[in-house]
């Protein structure tokens, strides 16, 4: 059991120094964010400290600018975003380690400048992160999307803090995260089913493997399937497939067995363009330029029906190019496929990205138990892996 900021008595965080690791690693269009939600599921636990009285230093990374100092890759644009959401104003410190950076005062946020300009940030520097520890009293790691990493700012600093008698525990989102995609997945209510799409087998190898054992029906959409298409020795056209994976596909089909459904029909197209000409087609009868963009309508509704059944639902990755308004049905049906599941009391835990922003598209946010602010660290809970970012905070209640 990690310590966790939830279980923290606000009266002792008054005019203490808190260091916050947040993921506001946010898409950015220029100089302009994008999209906001990892800057919203981040304010919780930045307007717990603020209410406490807490001076409150935030480090973030922005993008991958190993180590060098990338201005197209600044954090200033999302320190006015965050300071936006929160209502009140979030001073932008524009260096990694708050050199020539006043210290906030008591209820101020200040957003330090994207942590991987720095070159020991992704090698887990020891100084550097001893640095960042010198910069607060307690370190709160809230950064779950990053949990994955194990980065001087988000498990090095937690070693450093925790060397010199402070403590390192959890924000209340990445509390939250764990409590969806660790505990509730730990003892599922059954049935229990898994949700997998996107383009590639190979980076959910290991999840197909780990959820393989533990889940009820495991439903299989997007390019992925593709590649277990060709395991059964079916034609896939011009379609995206790993042609290194299809043996591992293979060996996957024999262990999984019954509980994996793969798609039956699928809707090919000329191209992934939008406005290129498609039909619906079983999953059999894939022509030599057919482009395999979504899943059909009978897959649409075996897959909602064994959604329908479910008391635990887990969801990672779209079931086509759901981009393209064509070709983004199957993912809709899915949206929709957990959300009914939800409204009737099953538990959706939805994770991060792509499968994110179709949830969003589909209207059905809302009505979803909860939609995870990482992508890769989600997958990697998903596969039973320890999270650095987790394993380094403090011990206890
Ligand atoms: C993410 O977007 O998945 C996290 O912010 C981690 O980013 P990274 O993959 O560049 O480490």
């Amino acid at each position: 059991m990690k310590k966790t900021l939830a279980n923290c008595d606000p009266s002792v965080l008054a005019g203490r120094r808190v260091i916050v690791r947040s993921d506001l690693n946010v898409p950015m269009d220029g100089a302009r964010v994008a999209d906001d939600q990892r800057i919203v599921a981040s304010l919780p636990t930045i307007r717990m400290l603020v209410d406490a009285g807490a001076r409150v230093l935030v480090l973030s990374h922005l993008g991958r600018p190993k180590g060098e100092v990338d201005p197209g890759l600044s954090l200033a644009p999302v320190a006015e975003r965050l300071g936006a959401v929160l209502g009140r104003e979030v001073r932008f410190g524009p260096d990694p380690l708050g050199r020539g950076v006043a210290e906030p005062i008591s209820g101020e946020v200040v957003l330090l400048e994207n942590t991987r300009f720095e070159l020991g940030e992704t090698r887990n520097d020891t100084e550097l992160a001893r640095s960042w520890a010198d910069l607060g009293d307690l370190f709160v790691n809230d950064a779950f999307g990053t949990a994955h990493r194990a980065h001087a700012s988000t498990v090095g600093i937690a070693s450093a803090m925790r060397s010199k008698g402070g403590d390192a525990v959890s924000g209340l989102l990445m509390a939250r995260e764990l409590r969806y995609l660790g505990d509730a997945l730990r003892e599922p209510d059954r049935p229990f089913v898994a949700i997998l799409g996107g383009a590639k087998i190979s980076g959910k190898i290991d999840v197909i493997s780990a959820l393989s054992s533990r889940v009820d029906r495991l439903l299989v959409g997007g390019a992925m399937a593709n590649t277990f298409f060709r395991a059964l020795g079916l034609d896939t056209g011009a379609s995206l497939v790993e042609e290194d994976r299809i043996e591992m596909a293979r060996e996957l089909l024999e262990v999984v067995g019954d509980t994996l459904l793969l798609p039956t029909d699928c809707i090919v197209a000329e191209s992934l363009e939008a406005g290129s000409r498609s039909r619906v087609v079983h999953r059999s009868q894939v022509e030599d330029a057919d482009h395999i963009v979504d899943v059909g309508p009978e897959t649409v509704t075996a897959f909602d029906e064994v959604i329908g059944r479910a008391r635990t639902v887990v969801w990672n990755g779209p079931m086509g190019v759901f981009e393209v308004p064509d070709f983004s049905r199957g993912t809709e049906g899915v949206a929709h496929s957990v959300a009914d599941a939800c409204d009737g009391g099953a538990l959706v835990v939805v994770g991060g990205g792509d499968s994110a922003a179709a949830a969003h598209l589909a209207g059905v946010s809302d009505r979803l138990s909860h939609i995870s602010s990482g992508g890769g660290a989600s997958l990697a809970l998903l596969a039973g892996q320890e999270l650095p970012g987790v394993e380094s905070l403090s011990d206890g209640a």
